[in-house]
């Protein structure tokens, strides 16, 4: 039988109250919406949240990583990243002159493979940057490992993970940099912003010059710089947002264990499985339709049956990194990268959705597959 929920079930919904309403009001009474000491109290309390000595607050998550990446490589290093992730993980590198390279993920975790980061170290290798992807930890013990072994700083692409730990801590927290995004999407929001963390205090200080015009004081500039400082006006959404973390990563859990109990067994469906050692906050929960499981009903054809029962779903990411148009022809050997892009899709699972509502989502999905879509 055709389950189709009341209402159509839809890919995020961002959760503001009155009392956020009012936060942010109480900065535009104040006239000083620029950044300031707002910003520095949604720093502090972030840096204590994820158990890191440094926050420094930007204008989005590419900027921060823009900005760690600026001060940590240079022109010509090479440095490794899944070819499965968002293209500011990648982009950002060559923004500052750094050459990314792809290695493949886990197809499991679908995080990045330390096996297949270690075979494609060069002598200019410099870095690797591990995307905690869709709320799961990379295996930080294997890329600490291999990081360690070959001289290469770790960064971590954390902006969907916040509140994700890794062996009881935030996995954003471990050694060198991490950096997040407050996109209406994220764990938590503030319309656009990001924020770096660190424990190094010299890291911090020159995150801290390049986030604004490289000022060592006022028109005195030390370095290259960017504006990229975050206002008091979204600090203020961030810091009310950031006390309600806990809840909305609890509904998340839950949403996502209902969508797990649901597809339970459904031929030609895996949901998603979580990294050793990590707890998953579902940033997204993206199942595999038809692979390594198959064959079965295609990807696309489920996403556009569901949508006729009124569930919306998406797909992170339709093409793996080098097979974008601006990374054309770099990589090869990405096998599980390539699959993951055809078979990937991402049901609703944000705090804005009820259980009962997942569970809605689960039965959808079981129908459409066991009919054949
Ligand atoms: C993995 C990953 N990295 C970086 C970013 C960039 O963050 P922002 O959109 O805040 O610039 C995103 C945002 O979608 C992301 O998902």
């Amino acid at each position: 039988m055709k389950t189709i929920p009341d209402q159509r079930i839809p890919m995020a919904r961002v959760d503001i109250t009155p009392d956020d309403i009012d936060a942010v009001s109480a900065v535009l009474r104040s006239g000083a919406l620029r950044q300031g000491e707002v910003t520095a109290r949604f720093e502090d309390s972030f840096a204590r949240r994820v158990g890191a000595r440094h926050a420094v607050a930007v204008s989005s998550g590419t900027a921060a990583l823009h900005l760690a990446y600026l001060a940590l490589f240079g022109p010509g290093d090479e440095v490794i990243v899944p070819a499965f992730t968002f293209v500011a993980t990648a982009s950002m590198l060559r923004a500052v002159g750094a050459v990314p390279v792809f290695a493949d993920v886990d197809p499991r975790t679908f995080t990045l493979s330390a096996a297949d980061v270690e075979h494609r170290i060069t002598p200019r290798t410099r870095g690797i940057a591990g995307v905690h992807l869709f709320g799961n930890a990379c295996d930080v013990d294997a890329l600490r490992d291999v990081a360690a072994r070959h001289g290469l700083a770790l960064v971590w692409d954390a902006a969907q993970s916040l509140g994700t730990e890794y062996r009881g801590r935030e996995a954003g927290s471990y050694p060198v940099a991490a950096c997040y995004s407050f996109y209406p999407t994220k764990n938590i929001t503030t319309g656009e912003g990001g924020m770096v963390v660190t424990d190094d205090p010299g890291l911090a200080a020159a995150l801290r010059l390049s986030r604004s015009q490289g000022a060592a004081a006022k028109y005195v500039h030390t370095g290259l710089g960017f504006n990229y400082r975050m206002t008091d006006l979204a600090a203020a959404l961030g810091l009310r947002q950031l006390a309600r973390l806990d809840a909305y990563l609890a509904r998340r859990r839950e949403n996502a264990a209902r969508l797990t109990a649901g597809l339970a067994g459904v031929p030609g469906v895996l949901t998603p499985q979580v990294t050793e050692h990590a707890s998953h906050t579902y940033n997204q929960y993206c199942v595999l339709i038809g692979w390594p499981d198959g064959p079965g009903p295609g990807r696309d054809s489920v996403a556009s049956a569901l949508a006729g029962y009124g569930v919306e779903t998406a797909v992170h990411y339709p093409r793996p990194l080098h097979r974008q148009p601006m990374f054309d022809g770099q990589g090869e050997g990405l096998e599980v990268s390539e699959r993951l892009s055809e078979h990937i899709l991402a049901l609703p699972v944000h705090p804005g959705i009820a259980a009962d509502q997942a569970a809605a989502v689960a039965a959808a999905v079981v129908d459409v597959v066991t009919r054949g879509a």
